[in-house]
């Protein structure tokens, strides 16, 4: 089965040591003995930080996002690094390199590829554009929750919702360089109109993924009617 995971930079570089970075990449040379597996990487506080220092400089927003696509292709670096021979040793620009690196029978791991999205765009477009048939999105909570677990603690977790309904919940959040929620705008559309099967899981711990794939876990969001 071909699958995308996407790994926000909030769970990999979090405490910006090498630990999630090996444990992830145990996790995916399991997987990749029987998948063939496609990884985007986010670029966390790190491209956050960055995003910041170009801001307070002046920056433009394209170009802030621009300075977040290159963290987020030195945190894809870094996994390749842990990967070490599972791991195809290029990170793709784009989606046709990706294309092109996956018939290595490798993992394949990228970055971010233009302003204006989050790097859960580009898994949602890579998961279209390779025909995944499944992508897993790797967050630092539990799944879907209708309101900010961190802030509120009666929200609940959404077990399955439709790629509509998540729009409708986001409808009033904005869109700047390095905020981003979780699954933006640009990925839900993808995720529907390609009704490409869809988990948001717990990515503090990768083995997550493996659950994933023969058990109930997480938000699943299923196609629209
Ligand atoms: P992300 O926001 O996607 O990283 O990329 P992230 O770390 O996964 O996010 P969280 O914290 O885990 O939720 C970092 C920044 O890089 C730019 C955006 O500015 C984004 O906020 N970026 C990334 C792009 O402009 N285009 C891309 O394709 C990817």
């Amino acid at each position: 089965m071909r699958i995308v995971i996407t790994i926000g930079g909030s769970i990999i570089i979090k405490d910006h040591n090498y630990k999630k970075f090996q444990d992830y990449a145990t996790v995916l040379g399991d997987m990749a003995a029987e998948h063939q597996i496609m990884v985007v990487v986010g670029g966390g506080r790190t491209a956050r930080d960055y995003i910041g220092i170009a801001r307070d400089l002046g920056a433009s927003e394209a170009l802030c996002d621009d300075i977040g696509i290159e963290v987020t292709r030195l945190n894809a670096r870094l996994l390749i690094t842990a990967l070490g021979g599972d791991a195809y040793p290029k990170v793709p620009q784009n989606f046709s390199q990706a294309l092109e690196f996956s018939t290595s029978g490798k993992i394949v791991v990228m970055g971010g590829t233009e302003p204006a999205h989050s790097t859960d765009a580009v898994g949602s477009i890579l998961a279209e554009f390779v025909g995944a048939e499944l992508l897993l999105n790797a967050t630092s909570v539990d799944g879907l929750y209708d309101k900010d677990p961190n802030k509120y603690p009666d929200a609940q977790m959404i077990e399955e919702i439709t790629p509509h309904d998540m729009m409708e919940m986001l409808s009033d959040k904005e869109m700047k360089a390095g905020t981003y929620e979780f699954l933006d705008k640009t990925a839900i559309q993808i995720i529907g109109r390609s009704r490409i099967k869809t988990v948001i899981l717990n990515g503090e711990h990768p083995e997550n993924l493996e659950k994933a794939m023969n058990k109930k876990i997480g938000t699943l969001i299923i196609p629209n009617p």
